[in-house]
Formats: C-alpha cells, sequence, structure tokens
C-alpha cells in the first residue's frame, strides 16, 4: 500500500517553511505591537461548543465538521475555527473577573473543514486569528479591522480588498429578516435548492449565493444597511470614520454576510480578486451575543481570522519570492573521520556563542560538501585536515564570497562571530 497525505491536507516541506515562519513573525510582531496575548487551545471540543457557537443551519456545521465518539461515547469535533473555543476558555477561566480592562487575544493553528477540496480550500488549513473581547466601543471593531490590514500590509500582499457592512443587531435584524424573507418568498421558486433551503433558517446568507440566477434576483432585494436601527447605524458610521482617521481602504458592500451564525453589526472579509473562487484571505466581525449564548455573562467582542494557505497563494501568484534567510552559519568539514573529535569541539563553541553549525560526515567528498554549502546558502565551511591539524590554522571558506582564509585554530570561532556581526 502506498501512504499519501489524506485529501484536502498537505505537507509543508523544508524548502517552504521560511514561508510559513515569516508570515508568523509578522503576524507574532503586530500582536506584540497591539498588545494582543496568545491563547492556545484544544485541537477538538464537543460537538455541541461548535453546533451552538457557529451555529446548526451553517455550511460549516451541516457539512464540514469532522466529528467522533470517544471511548465513551461522547461527540466531539475537531476545532472549524477558533472563536467558540475562545469563548468557551474565557468562561471557563472566567478570564473577565481578573480583568478590569478588555481582553486581546491571539491565536494560530490549524483547522478542519470537510469541505470540497480546491485550489485554497483545504481539509486541515491554517489560520491565524485576533479577538478583542468586552469593548462595545466602534474603536474596538476599528482597532481588529486595522490590524487585519496592517499584517497584509506588512506581509506585502498586492490588492487586497476589504469589504465592510453591518448585520445589525438582534432588534433590527428581526424588522430586516421579515421583509427580506417577503421578498424572498414571492421569488421562492427561482432560487437554487440551497437558497429555498436558508430563506426559512437564515435569509441573508442568501446573499453569499455564487449562483448568478440568484445573484441576479436578489438585486432588489432589501438591504441590511437600509434597515439598520439608529444605534447600529451610528456604530457603523462610526467604524467608518475611525477606518478613514487610520487610513484603511474599505469598499462597504452590503453582500458581506459570512458564513457563521454569531455575527452582529460589523462583518468584514478581506479579499484578493485575483485568487479566484476562494478569495478571502480573512475575515470576522462583532458577536456581542456569542459569549451569553454560550453560558456566559453578556459581554461584547469583536474578531478576525486568516487563513494562511491563501496567503501564500496570493504571495505566489503576485510573484512576491519570501527569501529563505534561516540559512545555516557553518558547515564544519572534516576530511577523516579521526578529525570528527575536534569538529565536536568546534560545534559546541560555536554552538555557544548562538552559531549555528554542524558537522559533515567524513564520507562525503569535499567538493560535494561545498556544493552543498552553496546550494544552501551556507554562510562559512570550515574545512579540517592533516594539514590544519598540523600548522594549527583551520581554512575558513567565505561561501558567498567565494574567499578563505587561514585562522589560527583558538581564534576560528571570534573569528566568525564578527563575521556574521558585521554582516
Ligand atoms: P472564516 O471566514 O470562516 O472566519 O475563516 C477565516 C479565513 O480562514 C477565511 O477568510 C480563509 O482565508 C480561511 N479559510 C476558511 N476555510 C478555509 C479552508 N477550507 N481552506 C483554506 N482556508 C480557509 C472564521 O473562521 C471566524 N472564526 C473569524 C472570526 C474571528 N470572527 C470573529 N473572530
Amino acid at each position: 500500500m502506498k501512504f499519501q497525505a489524506p485529501r484536502g491536507t498537505y505537507d509543508i516541506l523544508p524548502d517552504e517553511a521560511h514561508k510559513w515562519h515569516y508570515l508568523e513573525k509578522i503576524i507574532r510582531k503586530n500582536a506584540k505591537f497591539f498588545d494582543y496575548k496568545e491563547i492556545r487551545f484544544p485541537i477538538f471540543e464537543r460537538l455541541e461548543l461548535f453546533q451552538r457557537g457557529v451555529g446548526k443551519s451553517t455550511d460549516i456545521v451541516e457539512k464540514e465538521m469532522y466529528v467522533f465518539k470517544d471511548k465513551k461515547g461522547r461527540n466531539f469535533a475537531l476545532r472549524p475555527e477558533g472563536t467558540a473555543s475562545i469563548v468557551r476558555a474565557y468562561i471557563e477561566h472566567n478570564m473577565n473577573s481578573s480583568q478590569k480592562n478588555p481582553l486581546r487575544l491571539f491565536y494560530f493553528g490549524p483547522m478542519f473543514r470537510y469541505a470540497r477540496p480546491q485550489k485554497g480550500r483545504y481539509r486541515q488549513f491554517y489560520q491565524f486569528g485576533f479577538e478583542y473581547i468586552g469593548n462595545p466601543e466602534p474603536i474596538a471593531d476599528a482597532e481588529i479591522i486595522a490590524i487585519g490590514w496592517k499584517i497584509y500590509q506588512d506581509m506585502k500582499i498586492p490588492n487586497v480588498n476589504l469589504e465592510l457592512n453591518s448585520v445589525g443587531c438582534v432588534n433590527c435584524r428581526r424588522k430586516y429578516y421579515k421583509e427580506l424573507k417577503k421578498f424572498l418568498i414571492r421569488k421562492r421558486g427561482n432560487f437554487c435548492s440551497v437558497c429555498q433551503k436558508r430563506m426559512n433558517s437564515n435569509p441573508m446568507r442568501t446573499f453569499d449565493c455564487k449562483n448568478k440566477n440568484c445573484q441576479n434576483l436578489l438585486n432588489n432585494a432589501p438591504i441590511m444597511l437600509e434597515n439598520l436601527c439608529p444605534e447600529c447605524e451610528s456604530h457603523f458610521q462610526k467604524v467608518l470614520d475611525l477606518l478613514n482617521q487610520m487610513n484603511v481602504k474599505y469598499n462597504v458592500n452590503s453582500k458581506i454576510v459570512r458564513g457563521l451564525d454569531y455575527y452582529t453589526r460589523t462583518a468584514f472579509e478581506y479579499k484578493i480578486e485575483y485568487l479566484g473562487a476562494q478569495d478571502a484571505i480573512g475575515g470576522g466581525g462583532r458577536y456581542d451575543e456569542l459569549i451569553e449564548y454560550l453560558g456566559g455573562k453578556s459581554t461584547p467582542a469583536v474578531g478576525l481570522s486568516g487563513g494562511l494557505e491563501r496567503i501564500i497563494l496570493s504571495l505566489n501568484e503576485a510573484k512576491i519570492d519570501i527569501q529563505n534567510e534561516e540559512s545555516l552559519d557553518v558547515f564544519i568539514i572534516p576530511l577523516e573521520e579521526k578529525f570528527v573529535k575536534i569538529s565536536i569541539e568546534i560545534m559546541q563553541k560555536l554552538h555557544k556563542k548562538s552559531i549555528s553549525s554542524i558537522i559533515s560526515d567524513s564520507q562525503t567528498s569535499l567538493k560535494n560538501n561545498l556544493k552543498y554549502c552553496d546550494e544552501n546558502r551556507v554562510k562559512f565551511a570550515i574545512i579540517i585536515g592533516e594539514n590544519e591539524i598540523k600548522s594549527k590554522e583551520f581554512t575558513i571558506k567565505n561561501i558567498n564570497e567565494k574567499s578563505q582564509k587561514k585562522i589560527p585554530t583558538n581564534e576560528v570561532c571570534e573569528y566568525i562571530f564578527i563575521q556574521l556581526k558585521n554582516n
């Protein structure tokens, strides 16, 4: 039997790993700038958390969850997203009681959705996320949106479109749903079967349908933005004003409704046209009802998540190369097995100075070892043979500059340390 990675999953091979480190570094840097603290939570949770948190009628819960029973017959699911878990942890650890101020959390890790794999859509994918819990003010929405914007800018992703909407609060939505349902039911038979089903459970999700015919039918549909209550309208306007002040470029798009049920008021997505069908590299919004709905005290919150695979795809499509800056400092090449012992001593001294170094095997020819250094952008090679031991001087090759120098044995580590510092 030939084993392969499961459909919709993939390996990140060493050649690609530096891209992930680069993105993670930018995410962590911004978390630090905005004082978001890291939270790590389980890969699996009770199924009911996602059913209740994300919403029973969403695609994620209806069709895309990896569900399994444990040995006691309890239902669990691999996490399809992070927000529900964070809210669970927030309530479980009473995180509000020790906090006088709102809480800022970020996370990074794999999520799982059993969707049909295609470009930009995987069954295991990586998300980063930021959640701002406890601040009802528009500044919290603007902060979260601006963090996403800054992260994508720092990653140098060209042509990111930020699309913004307000999906209202429970009060204005109740009135709006009645109107929208009336409109949809009049044309019911012309909509696709998915929209027909959504009309009852979550009529706003019809705006999410990719079917051209459904989109045309929705052209004159009433929109949430024109039916907001005065509080939601003022909140949305203030978010827009703050984003203008922060120089964040956005488009208001009344069709951004999001595929998760917990949103209230602000909802947004960052999109990249050149990615094709799976064009959202991130999204989020306010979820003022979720914490209470999952058993906590009524607490406002807003957050965002971004998809790492789609970010890497965008950079590849835009031909933006992420340089691998993680190359090895020193490759020690003992020309015979008897020089391995002294090579170990040098390696340990280099490690003490925080210089990365490894020892080649003495079976490989010097030519091949130097070829390896070239191909892997190693910075220095130390060659140790009979002559070097006798003369008490090692040959140090600067691989990039294609030069070499003899350095007294006891000064080698210091010499390389200074060279690396000056570069
Ligand atoms: P989401 O829109 O479902 O939101 O996912 C966020 C991002 O994850 C998407 O924009 C996309 O880049 C990426 N993504 C989603 N599914 C896949 C997939 N199958 N393959 C590859 N990438 C994918 C959430 O998950 C919310 N928790 C966001 C949030 C945080 N709302 C408030 N706080």
